[in-house]
């Protein structure tokens, strides 16, 4: 650039310069952005700031029509616009030229939001249970343009809008789950759409939805009872299930397992006899309540404890059990009972560890002893171990086998030449037991074990079922375990 002396730039800023209105005349065009309608038409406004504008006009292929002018703006109608387009307005002003471009819209069709629908599922609700607030616009256009609002009362609970959706659809749709709350009973819900073109040439158009009132009502799950929760093995249950006292109608009880429905407001109830196997079974009570044609269901579940004496199974506690020599081995023997009972075992009269794993030696080989005790009595069985050598794999099975036969028949003729209850008993035994009467002959095992007081004379105390503190009523609430060592 030129440098001037100042005085030449006083007089420059004195007299008006063509030049400097020039650079910063502008061109502008209104509206900013236009949306048409298929087929209508648009006014467009093309304005300068230039004080002295020269040519201009706009240009487009639409069919343009100025319908008014000023001395810094012309006025056009566009008529017929049938598809997007981009306008171009331009001003030329001391011999330079701008311009202003406008994008122009079209959609098929303006759809006020003349019908929405707002929707309570259900309108009448549990409390603490949810409902859906639904707001449904069946038609709008253009749908970009709409906010939909969903409102509790005055209180503003969403808003969407639909920006990014596509201006094909003309559906719109919100939906919102709410926990109902005490305090939400009688509230008025309802829905606002809003299509705002003023941006856009257009106008605001508005709809709103009828009120919707929500109710609340208590339905508390239904209450499931057993008299007695530990009840012992062969006593009688009555598990009974009835209507929480706030559910107003009475609501309709179907309880698992019980033969039949009884009326509303009666309770239902399942008498039987505790066994063994329901320990740990649960029962679930449903209750269900018919409200404005909704059917609303309630469960609760209650979980049954039978009480029963130890048991030691040939699946938890196997009679024969076979450890590798050199490994670390542990007897195997879970028992069954409940409260979980105690175990403990001896070997050669002495007290073994069950839970530190043992070298297994030959030397290990022999009659192992178990009594398992809770307080409703204690069982106790033998468990013959047999130590395999190492180098006895798989491939020497029948050597093992018939190992395992010797040894247990010298132990079984051991054992039963200072015992003749056993001999007897093992006469009435097939040569081929199957399952039932194995397990029938483990409890003759074990019977044996007591009558022979093996494990009292190995140094193991078995305490008398009376004494370990189940009172005659067969209540015991405690799950205490009572040491027998
Ligand atoms: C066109 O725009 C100019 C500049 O904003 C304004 O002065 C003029 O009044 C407008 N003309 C009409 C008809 O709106
Ligand atoms: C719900 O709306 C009705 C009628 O529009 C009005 O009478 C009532 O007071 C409103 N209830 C609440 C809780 O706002
Ligand atoms: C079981 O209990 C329910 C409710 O207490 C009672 O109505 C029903 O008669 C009882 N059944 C028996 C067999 O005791
Ligand atoms: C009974 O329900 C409890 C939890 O509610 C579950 O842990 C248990 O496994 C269920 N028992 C049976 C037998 O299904
Ligand atoms: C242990 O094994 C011997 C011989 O195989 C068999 O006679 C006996 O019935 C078994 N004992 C148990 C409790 O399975």
């Amino acid at each position: 650039m030129t440098v001037l002396p100042f005085g030449v730039w006083a007089l420059l800023a004195l007299i008006p310069c063509p030049g400097a209105t020039e650079e910063l005349f502008e061109v502008s065009v209104w509206p900013n952005q236009a949306l048409v309608r298929f087929g209508q038409s648009l006014v467009v406004n093309c304005s300068t700031t230039c004080p002295d504008p020269g040519p201009s006009g706009i240009d487009t292929f639409l069919k343009k029509t100025q319908v008014d002018e000023g001395r810094q703006w012309k006025l056009f109608l566009l008529e017929g616009v049938t598809e997007n387009s981009v306008l171009r307005c331009f001003f030329s002003c001391a011999g330079i030229q701008k311009d202003a471009s406008l994008d122009i819209t079209v959609y098929r069709e303006r759809e006020p939001p003349e019908q929405v629908i707002l929707e309570l599922q259900p309108d009448w609700v549990a409390m603490d249970e949810a409902f859906t607030v639904r707001c449904l616009v069946p038609r709008v256009a253009p749908l970009e343009y709409l906010t939909l609002t969903l409102f509790q009362g005055n209180q503003e609970l969403y808003r969407k809008n639909f920006v990014s959706l596509a201006l094909a659809s003309q559906r719109a749709e919100v939906t919102i789950s709410i926990k109902a709350q005490r305090e939400d009973d009688r509230c008025n819900f309802s829905c606002s759409a809003e299509v705002d073109l003023n941006s856009r040439g257009g106008g605001l158009f508005r709809g709103r939805s009828a009120i919707k009132v929500l109710r609340i009502f208590g339905f508390p799950p239904p209450i499931l009872e057993i008299e007695e929760s530990h009840t012992l093995a062969g006593t009688d249950v009555n598990v009974t299930c009835s209507g929480h006292a706030l559910t107003s109608p009475s609501p309709t009880l179907r309880l698992q397992g019980a033969p039949d429905v009884p009326a509303p407001g009666e309770p239902a109830w399942l008498l039987f006899t505790a066994k063994e196997e329901d320990d740990g079974r649960n029962f679930s009570c449903e209750a269900s309540l018919e409200v404005q044609g909704q059917r609303l269901v309630k469960t609760t579940v209650i979980q049954l404890h039978v009480l029963y004496k130890p048991r030691l199974e040939e699946s938890g506690c196997p009679g024969n059990q076979t450890w590798v020599e050199g490994k670390e081995q542990m007897l195997a023997c879970v028992p069954e009972g409940n409260p979980a009972p105690a175990l403990a075992c001896t070997w050669n009269g002495v007290v073994i560890d069950l839970a530190v794993p043992q070298k297994a030696t030959q030397s290990r080989t022999g009659i192992y002893c178990c009594t398992a005790t809770n307080q409703l009595g204690s069982v106790s069985k033998d468990i013959a171990v047999t130590v395999q050598g190492p180098s006895e794999g798989s491939s020497s099975t029948i050597f093992f086998i018939i190992f395992v036969l010797l040894v247990v028949a010298i132990n079984t003729t051991t054992l039963c030449f200072n015992c003749r209850p056993c001999k007897r008993k093992k006469r009435k035994l097939p040569y081929h037991p199957n399952k039932a009467e194995q397990s029938q002959y483990a409890v003759q095992q074990a019977e044996m074990c007591n009558s022979r007081n093996f494990c009292v004379e190995s140094g193991l105390q078995v305490n008398e079922i009376s004494t370990i503190g189940v009172s005659q009523g067969g209540k015991s609430g405690s799950r205490k375990k009572e040491e027998t060592l």
